[in-house]
């Protein structure tokens, strides 16, 4: 939080440095209580982590949905480029299904050295992200615990929150010591640390949203935090940080207002010149206003129901995911519906046949996912969504890719930040892309909100 005391001089002048948890600035060694949240298939790039990196702030390599050979070249570039030691996360994601591969992406992380870990869409513990946290737990010279793997974990709701604030099971850990995964000394330290030390809220965003609302969810669990810290006493309390809808001054001062320990941004930093997505999605991003985004299905758990925020300016995506969704609600199979809604789909969405999609599809996970496919081939309601769920893969293939002639299908995730970000940049020569660094973003919003504190303070206590 702030505190007067962190005011310079004597004209009430806050700076962008006093923001957040001083521990929090000190455990990742930046200077802003700031974070570059994660961008799937590398969109949060390279790039864009040693440039944060290089001027002292917090970013996570966009991991999702990269193979492990390009992860590994990923975490090696960007050590190869930081000489200095900065500090650099890397975002890890569940994997239920088949969870030897999030082992493997674990394995890739300690190998490396990868210290900082942005673990987000967790609904329940995994044992490859409990391992991650336990490697890294030994005592110091003076007996005192400390974990050299710190956890964010990015959640949108307070049960979640809970887990990841509480230490690891005891059921886990001794699966873990029993598999020589952790150490003995390790297994032992376990119950003294939380398995996260830091909780990212994470309200309405761009991407996977639960929709959640920053001032009801932020005071939660910030409430749930002290009431876990008077029972576990940990000797590093967790710290409880904010995402979603963060894109002026105005929303990061008030973040730290509601008393946020850091914040994540993401939208806006997908307009930039580092984020690697290609040109004509920055183009149309850097025009959206705050009305331009909408929800579809999430691609990637589309039989659960779960909703992305995208652009929707421009496209068509939204509309014809959403209509994917209806149909697969409404219909048991591919052989239930009617042909004239196939050919249809065939024609304006797919522009291929259902046929040569379910190749694909099958060709692909007999080679990754084997035991999947076989639950698919066996379920028609399965193969329907695996069949859907193409078209969602390709949408993000396309908008990657600048696909011109596809322009209406791109599916882009982002959130409304980036509407108010633009409306504040119009007129700028930062109302263009080009002009964007994602540390010009970060300056522009951390020393935007110090200054609007700073005369928020002033008309407070000179009256209006
Ligand atoms: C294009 C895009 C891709 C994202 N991919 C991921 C991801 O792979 N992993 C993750 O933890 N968060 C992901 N996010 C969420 C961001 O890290 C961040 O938490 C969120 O965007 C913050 O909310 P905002 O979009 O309102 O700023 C993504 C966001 C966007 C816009």
């Amino acid at each position: 939080m702030i505190e007067a005391s962190n005011m310079h001089g004597h004209d009430g002048a806050f700076s962008a440095d006093k923001f957040g948890n001083e521990m929090f600035k000190r455990d990742y060694r930046v200077k802003y209580a700031y974070v570059a949240g994660a961008m799937y298939k590398g969109i949060a790039s390279v790039e864009m982590v040693v440039a944060m990196a290089k001027a002292g702030l917090m970013s996570f390599l966009g991991a999702g949905g990269l193979s492990n050979t390009v992860l590994e070249q990923a975490i090696v570039d960007i050590q190869a480029a930081l000489t200095e030691g900065e500090t650099f996360g890397v975002n890890l994601l569940p994997d239920y299904a088949t969870p030897e591969k999030e082992m493997k992406r674990v394995d890739i992380l300690l190998r490396h050295n990868v210290r900082y870990v942005e673990a987000a869409a967790y609904i329940e513990l995994t044992p490859a992200v409990v391992r991650y946290r336990l490697q890294g737990l030994h005592r110091n010279e003076r007996g005192e615990v400390q974990c050299s793997n710190t956890v964010m974990a990015k959640v949108s709701h307070s049960d979640v929150a809970e887990i990841f604030m509480r230490p690891a099971p005891t059921s886990m850990v001794n699966k873990l010591l029993s598999q020589g995964l952790v150490t003995a000394e390790q297994a032992e330290l376990a119950s003294q640390v939380p398995l996260a030390q830091d909780i990212c809220v994470e309200a309405d965003s761009g991407g996977h949203t639960d929709r959640g609302n920053a001032y009801v969810l932020l005071p939660a669990i910030m409430h749930l935090k002290e009431q876990l810290q008077a029972q576990q006493q940990y000797g590093q309390p967790v710290r409880v940080g904010l995402a979603g809808g963060i894109g002026t001054p105005e929303a990061v001062m008030t973040a730290f207002f509601l008393g946020a320990d850091f914040i994540t941004t993401g939208s806006i930093n997908q307009c930039s010149v580092e984020a690697a997505t290609s040109s004509a999605v920055k183009d149309l991003l850097q025009t959206i206003n705050i009305k331009d985004t909408g929800y579809a299905p999430a691609g990637d758990m589309f039989e659960t129901g779960a909703t992305v925020q995208v652009l929707k300016k421009g496209v068509f995506f939204p509309s014809r995911a959403n209509k994917l969704y209806r149909l697969y609600n409404q219909y048991q199979s591919l052989d239930d519906m009617p042909e004239d809604v196939i050919r249809q789909l065939e024609r304006s969405l797919f522009k291929c046949s259902i046929d040569e999609i379910w190749q694909q599809t099958r060709t692909y996970m007999q080679n990754s996912r084997p035991a999947q496919l076989k639950l698919i081939e066996t379920n028609p309601r399965k193969k329907m969504a695996a069949v859907f769920r193409w078209y969602f893969i390709q949408t993000t293939r396309l908008a990657l890719r600048g696909d011109e002639h596809n322009k209406v299908d791109y599916q882009v995730h982002c959130g409304p930040a980036l509407g108010a970000l633009n409306q504040l940049l119009q007129g700028t020569a930062q109302e263009h892309w080009q002009n964007r660094s994602v540390v010009w973003l970060c300056e522009y919003l951390m020393n935007g909100a110090a200054r609007l504190l700073s005369k928020r303070f002033r008309q407070f206590s000179s009256g209006y």
